[in-house]
């Protein structure tokens, strides 16, 4: 499958989705309006990227979907390793080698409300050919991120550890926000005021030589992120999990954030603060690309 220009809709392309089970022509691949999750955000997804057909951490991003159904209180009719096959499926019939699965899990129509007992949890998994998140001289130059007005919610306000639908509307605001004034993306505080991560990333800084990410105890904690500490350890750096505040960015040498959309992606500046792409981001950069390729 070749990569489809970004600004072909992504409900009007060629391929096949798997839903429910069966395998339909891309375009068929409709939900009914009245669908809970529509309404209610009452879904949970993923994002795993694939190289040289290989997906990298399958069966961790299936079995992370299966928990986040379980957090949302919504019953998978699927196992991680019935998800993990669709997903190799949905890669073979497109024809993806390199490129980006997209699993959902979500609330149905069969009962419409704020309770959904009644609901069925309805999975599906789309693949396409994909590049860089982020685009242009990103990976040269690193990207540029404006502090969100909006901040992280504590775990008792929200489901915070699932890749949960709902979560995103505060990250859609932020992006938005930073990229009209002329940001890639943005950098969000959590509710205590404490550094968090980006809007679809986990976020890393470099400070004499040590690694240094705050503890992922309101947002998501990154298949990716875990990997980079990994390689990092690997490679002899100190890794440091901690709480960090603003103030703290302008002691960093380095900064960069991490994702797998977002691969290992350098940080050029976040609002004032500029920073150079410094050896250890390239260092991990290099590793991370080896490693997803193994
Ligand atoms: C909000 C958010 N944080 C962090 C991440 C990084 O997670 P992972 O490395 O598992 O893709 C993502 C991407 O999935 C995300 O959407």
């Amino acid at each position: 499958m070749a990569t489809v220009p970004a600004n072909i809709p992504y409900d009007d392309r060629d391929g096949f989705i798997w839903m429910d089970g069966k395998t339909v022509p891309w375009r068929e691949a409709k939900v009914h309006f009245l669908t809970h999750a529509l309404h209610y955000g009452s879904g949970v997804f993923e994002g795993i990227r694939a190289y040289n057909g290989k997906p990298f951490k399958l069966r961790e991003h299936c079995e992370r979907l299966i928990e986040g159904c379980k957090i949302m209180d919504m019953a998978c009719p699927y196992a991680a390793d019935d998800i993990a096959a669709a997903c190799l499926e949905t890669l073979r019939v497109n024809n993806v080698v390199n490129g980006y699965i997209r699993p959902l899990a979500w609330r149905g129509a069969e009962q419409m409300g704020v309770a959904a007992q009644q609901t069925k949890t309805h999975v599906g998994v789309a693949a396409w050919e994909w590049g860089n998140y982020f685009a242009g001289d990103a990976q040269d130059k690193g990207i540029a991120l404006q502090t969100s007005r909006w901040r992280r919610p504590p775990p008792d306000a929200a489901p915070v550890h699932a890749k949960a639908c709902g979560l995103y509307m505060i990250c859609t605001l932020s992006k938005h926000a930073a990229e009209k004034a002329g940001f890639t993306d943005a950098l969000m505080l959590d509710y205590r005021g404490r550094v968090a991560e980006l809007t679809g990333a986990n976020f890393f800084m470099v400070v004499n030589g040590e690694l240094h990410t705050p503890e992922a105890d309101c947002f998501l904690n990154g298949i990716t992120r875990r990997t980079v500490m990994e390689l990092a350890r690997e490679n002899g750096l100190k890794v440091v999990e901690r709480a960090i505040l603003p103030e703290e960015l302008k002691t960093a040498q380095e900064c960069f954030a991490t994702g797998t959309a977002a691969e290992i992606t350098p940080i050029g500046r976040i609002d004032g603060i500029s920073y150079a792409v410094g050896p250890v981001t390239r260092l991990l950069r290099d590793a991370y690309g080896k490693r997803v390729r193994a």
